[in-house]
């Protein structure tokens, strides 16, 4: 068994910091805490030191947070962010956390330094889950409302979004490091938005059963506009960092009709000029209406919508993503 680290002397001083400290060795074992550590999350030193980093966890700090934290301290790079960690009594404990890469005598070691946020002396602060959450509620009822007249678009909207998040996670699987996962959680927030223009288009024609004249189809086509234009009279005047998916809902609403090979609408980019997270919107969107019943045509088999989604690779749909859609099954 591997011995335990000793907390290196030179380290000691950090341990005198008014705030609480917790310093780890490189495989995020406790070597030692300071007194406000103890003070504030009632824990004696004795149940702390030995143990992994992440013991007392909430469960209630967002996942997004733990991934940027493992990317940071994986790259032995400084991290900053919000956790919610629980003390001996079960309070919850929102603090803001440093943690400080050192490097001494060829080994890592990390000095984390918690702040109370209800010691901040500015501002509200909300927890970043229940941000998170309020962000996802407030896009879902303005997709609904949008779209209120189709009484089944609820549970299309909610099968995009989920399946975004699927291909999304799938997508991660193989190329880890081409995205900020931040970005990549606003794609499934924002995905549930990708119709909104479908407000401005009369409904003789949206639910037409049969065939569209030419006519009717130009008008349909008309709804990634439409909704760009409903997008940005939407959120003029909210506050642009609480709602950060705005910028990557309005790529979504704009070119979730774009195909791969320039022969989408409304301006028939190609390949990569289509933003990614369009064309991700892109195939769950067709996948999902391929296997849903419609006014105009039967519900498919997830097999036949399948073998159409790999037919289209490098023609509606980017090959990459179409590969990442395959390993979903
Ligand atoms: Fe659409």
């Amino acid at each position: 068994m591997e011995q335990a680290k000793q907390l290196p002397p030179i380290l000691e001083g950090y341990l005198q910091l008014a705030d609480a400290v917790m310093i780890t060795d490189d495989k995020h074992i406790i070597l030692d805490v300071n007194k406000e550590y103890v003070d504030t999350t009632g824990y004696k030193k004795t149940e702390v030191i030995g143990q992994q980093a992440g013991f007392f966890k909430s469960y209630l700090t967002p996942a997004n947070t733990y991934v940027s934290l493992n990317e940071a301290l994986q790259a032995k790079q400084p991290w900053k962010g919000v956790l919610i960690n629980k003390k001996k009594c079960g309070d919850l404990w929102h603090s803001s956390l440093t943690i400080t890469p050192m490097k001494y005598e060829n080994t890592f070691y990390y000095i984390g330094i918690f702040r109370e946020l209800e010691q901040l002396k500015e501002g509200v602060y909300i927890p970043e889950n229940e941000k998170a959450g309020t962000e996802r509620e407030l896009l879902r009822v303005l997709a609904i409302s949008c779209e209120i007249r189709d009484p089944g678009i609820e549970d299309h909207l909610l099968n995009v979004q989920h399946l975004t998040e699927q291909l999304i996670i799938s997508f991660q699987k193989k190329h880890s490091s081409r995205f900020p996962s931040a970005y990549l959680y606003q794609i499934i927030h924002a995905s549930i938005l990708h119709d909104i223009g479908k407000a401005g288009i009369p409904e003789g024609i949206l639910y037409k059963p049969g065939s569209l004249a030419e006519y009717e189809r130009k008008i349909i086509e008309m709804h990634p506009l439409m909704g760009e234009d409903m997008l940005s009279k939407i959120s003029t005047g909210l506050h642009n960092d609480f709602i950060k998916s705005l910028e990557v809902a309005e790529n979504i609403i704009k070119y979730h009709h774009e195909r791969w090979d320039g022969t989408g609408y409304p301006y028939g980019l190609k390949g990569e000029e289509i933003p990614f997270e369009a064309r991700v919107v892109a195939i769950v969107d067709v996948y999902d209406a391929l296997i849903s019943r419609r006014s105009y045509k039967d519900s498919w088999p997830k097999e036949k919508a399948i073998e159409y989604i790999i037919d289209q690779k490098g023609k509606h749909f980017d090959p990459e993503l179409v590969d990442a859609f395959m390993e979903m099954f």
